[in-house]
């Protein structure tokens, strides 16, 4: 029989039971293989993509098509984990009928189980439109990088005590709307703590300390596949980037030295 997915209600059973959740990001079916058949809990195909994939500055010029596209390759990668897909810049905040129809295709068209946007107070109205259609919806706040503009830059949030008053009311208004998990990125480790203490939702951290009901990291940080960036709460646990070049300069080497192919790599 097939292996179920993990679904909402294994999230809050784990928060409940003192379970932490592990969440990476994927953007591809060979990656999205490999992390599923290891145990991740949940595979999130963020608009991080638009960077540590695609090449660009920020995760804005990511479109609709494109979340499309790599979420049907992770969820044909994946079997176990629960697939959440981002909602792109532009696909929710202009209306509430775009914002319901661009949630929809992520579910039938990327064959996503949730979706994820960034926003609190301002986004409630959109988690409550979407999870009034049953699409379960993932919230984001903190340091929502679709933001990137009005914060100034990839800063740390709610330093300020003004500041972190309303990254609270921030998660108790999108529990309220219906959201069944929140991230929290890029929040001091003991506000992150009070949040995760006021809301009965799942919290999912990253660069927020270890106080929160789980963890999510980008696959290409944790794996050294994106040299350009190396935020201070990333840790590597793999040098990726050193492998694939040894190996594609090993083969440039062959090549040259007509060493390959060899015999057994040849056709008689
Ligand atoms: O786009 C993304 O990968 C994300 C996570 C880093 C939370 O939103």
């Amino acid at each position: 029989m097939e292996p179920k997915r993990k679904t909402i209600l294994a999230l809050r059973k784990m928060k409940a039971e003192g379970e932490k959740i592990s969440v990476l990001t994927a953007y591809d079916y060979p990656l999205a293989r490999i992390m599923d058949e290891a145990g991740i809990d949940v595979i999130l195909v963020g608009d991080s993509v638009g960077t540590v994939f695609s090449g660009h500055d920020t995760t804005l010029p990511v479109t609709m098509e494109e979340m499309i596209y790599h979420t049907r390759a992770v969820v044909r990668g994946s079997r176990r984990a629960l697939v959440v897909a981002d909602l792109p810049f532009l696909s929710y905040q202009v209306d509430l009928r775009d914002a319901r129809l661009n949630a929809g295709r992520l579910i039938k068209e990327g064959g996503a189980q949730a979706v994820k946007l960034e926003g609190g107070e301002n986004q409630a109205e959109t988690i409550r439109a979407i999870t009034a259609m049953d699409i379960p919806v993932m919230g984001h706040i903190g340091l929502t990088p679709q933001s990137v503009h009005r914060m100034g830059g990839y800063l740390v949030q709610g330093r300020q005590e003004a500041q972190a008053r309303q990254l609270l009311a921030d998660a108790q208004a999108v529990e309220a709307a219906g959201a069944f998990a929140l991230v929290l990125e890029g929040i001091p480790r003991y506000l992150a703590r009070d949040i995760t203490n006021a809301v009965s939702i799942p919290t999912i951290g990253i660069g927020a300390g270890v106080y929160c009901d789980g963890q999510v990291l980008v696959i290409h940080d944790i794996l050294g596949l994106c040299e350009k960036y190396s935020p201070k709460f990333v840790k590597k646990y793999a040098d990726v980037s050193g492998v694939i070049r040894g190996g594609v300069e090993a083969y440039v080497r062959e090549v040259k030295d007509a060493l390959f192919p060899a015999a057994e790599h040849s056709f008689d």
